[in-house]
């Protein structure tokens, strides 16, 4: 399988002597649906600026598209990656919304005849279509997020960082969004590597890196990541919902299978009920 992102025993350093990241390694598969799930301060959105070249790492190798990244080869890996920071107010240079998502588009290859459209298009994807001719700085942080995101994916990378990127939204919002992340990651063939301490998130997606304290600590399919009930409250993070009720009915007598993913618990609960 391709890989589209490697990154080789990496170390970086704020304070001299104390590793924020220390030496981790991981492979993100070319189109996959990749969660770094950890807690606060574990170094998640330092990963984030490393693969960016905002911050220089300590030691270690970062690898994008087959490129090792340098000074020399740092537009191009940039020019792969589209980011969604954690704080959304650093992000927006438009006046307007229909502007700060234009600008993002005048840097790719989009003809400028077709930029209306995909903005309109975008805009409606993440309900924001009302909202083009108004300031971004003067939404609300939910709101914020939602442009930040129309932003990157109209300009449709090859590798999509969100970092934190729905934190402000509500559940349902965030769901939407989490569902349009996914459906251009089938459809388009777009990398996501989502960083998140939502586990709810981490159990929809492809592949799981669990990161805490700067060390990668586990990694793999959701199913086998997401089970390990100790490991994952060890970290301060909660056992997903579905699991917690499969694991609680099978306490009760009920036999069902485990499960992290609620929709395939309600499938398999139907199932149960006819079967009686
Ligand atoms: N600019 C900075 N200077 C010094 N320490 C920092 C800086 N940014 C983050 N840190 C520290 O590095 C650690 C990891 O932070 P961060 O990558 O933001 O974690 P996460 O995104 O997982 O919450 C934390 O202990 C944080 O306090
Ligand atoms: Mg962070």
């Amino acid at each position: 399988m391709e890989k589209i992102i490697e990154i080789k025993n990496l170390s970086f350093e704020y304070e001299i002597g104390v590793k924020t990241i220390d030496n981790i390694s991981f492979r993100i598969e070319k189109g996959s649906y990749t969660t770094i799930l950890g807690h606060n301060g574990s170094g998640k959105s330092t990963i984030a600026k490393l693969l960016m070249g905002l911050l220089e790492k300590k030691s270690g190798d970062i690898i994008v598209g087959g490129m090792t990244l340098t000074e020399e080869t740092l537009a191009d890996v940039r020019g792969q990656i589209g980011i969604v920071f954690q704080n959304p107010d650093n992000q927006f240079i438009g006046a307007t919304v229909r502007d700060d998502i234009a600008f993002g588009l005048e840097n790719t290859c989009v003809e400028p005849t077709l930029m209306d459209d995909i903005i309109n298009e975008y805009a409606q994807k993440v309900n924001m279509l009302e909202f083009l001719d108004h300031e971004p700085t003067k939404l609300s942080g939910g709101q914020k997020q939602r442009v930040a995101i129309a932003g990157i994916l109209a300009m449709s990378p090859s590798i999509i960082i969100l970092d934190e990127a729905t934190s402000m939204l509500d559940p349902k919002g965030r769901h939407e969004i989490n569902a349009l992340v996914h459906q251009l990651n089938k459809d388009r063939d777009i990398t996501i590597l989502s960083i998140t301490h939502d586990i709810e998130e981490a159990a929809l997606s492809d592949y799981v890196i669990l990161l805490s304290d700067g060390h990668v600590i586990d990694s793999g399919k959701p199913e086998e990541v997401l089970m390990k009930q100790e490991e994952i409250e060890s970290l301060s993070l909660d056992v997903p919902f579905a699991y917690k009720i499969s694991k609680g009915l099978q306490q009760q007598g009920i036999k069902i299978n485990q499960y992290i993913d609620r929709e395939k618990l309600v499938r398999e609960l139907c199932q149960y009920n006819l079967k009686k």
